[in-house]
């Protein structure tokens, strides 16, 4: 059968692809203002963004994604809010069930990162079920972290460190960098090599604290709603020159 050039060409080809790239999904709430809209709408256009930028990332052969959906510190928001983001993610999870078959050709494995606690018991039944469902696909791992902070997921990993220790089935001198990284959420999986901030704030926002130690930063003024294949495209470009050293020379 001939190749079908046109399909083939859409997918652009890169040098150096990062393994995993962190996305701080921020702007929705300005992207809403600027049209008169409620907040909520803005988190449901940024929840379509999610899904276009997930897919493609999974097209053009990126292993690990990491979506920002939900930190510690958003429950301090307007319940009403809160609620449309939970929302959000049940719908969006339902829709995964829904089209699994689909999802088998696309191959995501979903995976969440964040503390359990405090999610309601019907978010919590999808985000199990859904994790379950996608665990043997492996074209892409998408993490989606719903609450969750980097400084919360380190106490985490000491206190249960500090545990394992105080039942001897640990030494202190065990401790290295390794275990920390495997007492984390992200246990497994390589650090990002890239974090993409869009909405022109420059800064981590307790993502990824630990993981982020040689993260490439790529920021851009575009508000997350409005973010495309193009925009992740420049910055893949921008990723392709950099040089990193790891502290080397
Ligand atoms: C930050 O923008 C965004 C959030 C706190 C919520 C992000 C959630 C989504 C995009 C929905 C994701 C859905 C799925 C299915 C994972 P902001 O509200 O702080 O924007 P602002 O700084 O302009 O106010």
């Amino acid at each position: 059968m001939p190749q079908d050039i046109s399909k083939s060409n859409e997918i652009p080809v890169f040098d150096i692809l990062p393994r995993h790239v962190g996305f701080i999904m921020d702007g929705n709430g300005r992207w809403a203002k600027q049209r008169g809209l409620p907040r909520s709408e803005g988190h449901k256009e940024g929840a379509k963004t999610f899904r276009k930028i997930g897919e493609y990332a999974a097209d053009i052969g990126i292993k690990y994604v990491t979506f920002y959906a939900f930190s510690t510190e958003n429950w301090k928001r307007p319940e009403a809010e809160v609620n449309a983001i939970m929302s959000l993610f049940g719908d969006y999870l339902n829709e995964v069930i829904e089209r699994i078959g689909e999802n088998e050709e696309k191959g995501i494995k979903l995976k969440f990162i964040g503390d359990r606690r405090g999610i309601s018991p019907e978010l919590l039944n999808l985000m199990n079920y859904t994790e379950k469902l996608t665990e043997n696909k492996n074209k892409v791992t998408l993490n989606i972290a719903v609450n969750y902070g980097g400084r919360h997921e380190l106490t985490s990993a000491v206190k249960n460190i500090a545990e394992k220790i105080k039942n001897g089935e640990l030494s202190p001198e065990n401790i290295d960098e390794n275990l920390i990284s495997d007492y984390l959420y992200t246990s497994g999986q390589p650090d990002p090599d890239l974090i993409i901030r869009p909405s022109g704030e420059y800064r981590l926002s307790n993502f990824l604290t630990w993981q982020s130690a040689y993260s490439e930063l790529w920021f851009s003024d575009i508000l997350w709603p409005d973010f495309t294949t193009e925009d992740f495209n420049e910055a893949l470009r921008a990723f392709e020159k950099r040089n990193r050293r790891f502290g080397g020379i």
